[in-house]
């Protein structure tokens, strides 16, 4: 099951939680996909010139805006995963200065939004954020085009879709049976069962994986599920088994 998010959500708002240093979290609205139900989250960082990096924004509250725009000017909007990409439309009304950055589009684009994109994101860093951030675009499925971030300060990865811990859903028994047949169920997680199908070619994808883990992380944000706090790695190791065995 893909981790896809449409923009018809229902509220449940917590607020900005700090996750590392310069780096914070924020928990959005459940959203629905052929329905399913997914969590959110957006991911919050400052850069050392003062400005914010926004990921996978989400609808947030007044109070919420209000301790972002406190942190500092949000300079950057940007959806590592075309299936994000509408998540930019409000922020962009919101923020209409910031650069708006995106994953090139896939078949599996939700929302193709027309934004006056500052650039596609790719295996280099723009300058903006280069002192800070260092990505990769994880390679080898023509169906998926994500962008894996790493914070060299704070020692944090950050990934969207591609790793899901979904928690169980209240009321939703056939979607966490799908979510354990398709091994992104909580406690555990892992890439989705359909997302490993289609990862044609392994040897492309196993170097993306290998250069992810050449990063010297210890934590990890994603998008749906509960973050990692510490030794990141053996837990990606352990989601990519079925990769590298
Ligand atoms: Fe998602």
């Amino acid at each position: 099951m893909l981790a896809g998010d449409e923009p018809n959500s229902q509220a449940s708002m917590i607020g900005l939680q700090e996750f590392a240093p310069n780096i914070w979290i924020v928990d959005g609205p459940i959203v629905f996909d052929t329905g399913f139900a997914f969590t959110t989250r957006m991911t919050v960082v400052k850069l050392s010139d003062g400005a914010l990096w926004v990921s996978s924004p989400v609808p947030s509250p007044f109070e919420t805006l209000e301790q972002i725009t406190k942190l500092g000017p949000v300079r950057y909007l940007v959806a590592a995963t075309p299936r994000h990409v509408w998540r930019l439309e409000a922020w962009h009304t919101l923020f209409p200065e910031a650069q708006l950055w995106a994953a090139r589009n896939t078949p599996m684009t939700l929302k193709p939004a027309h934004l006056p994109l500052t650039g596609v994101l790719s295996d280099q860093p723009p300058a903006a954020w280069a002192d800070d951030l260092e990505q990769l675009v994880f390679k080898g499925n023509p169906l998926l085009s994500e962008v894996i971030f790493y914070h060299r300060r704070a020692k944090t990865a950050m990934l969207d879709d591609i790793l899901q811990v979904d928690p169980p859903m209240a009321g939703r028994p056939l979607q966490n049976a799908m979510a354990r047949f398709g091994g992104v169920a909580a406690p555990h997680g892992g890439v989705p069962l359909d997302m490993r199908w289609t990862f044609v070619n392994r040897r492309l994808a196993r170097q993306s994986l290998e250069q992810v883990l050449a990063w010297d992380f210890d934590k990890l944000i994603i998008a749906h599920g509960d973050c990692i706090e510490k030794e990141a790695k053996p837990f990606i190791r352990r989601c990519f088994r079925w990769l590298t065995n």
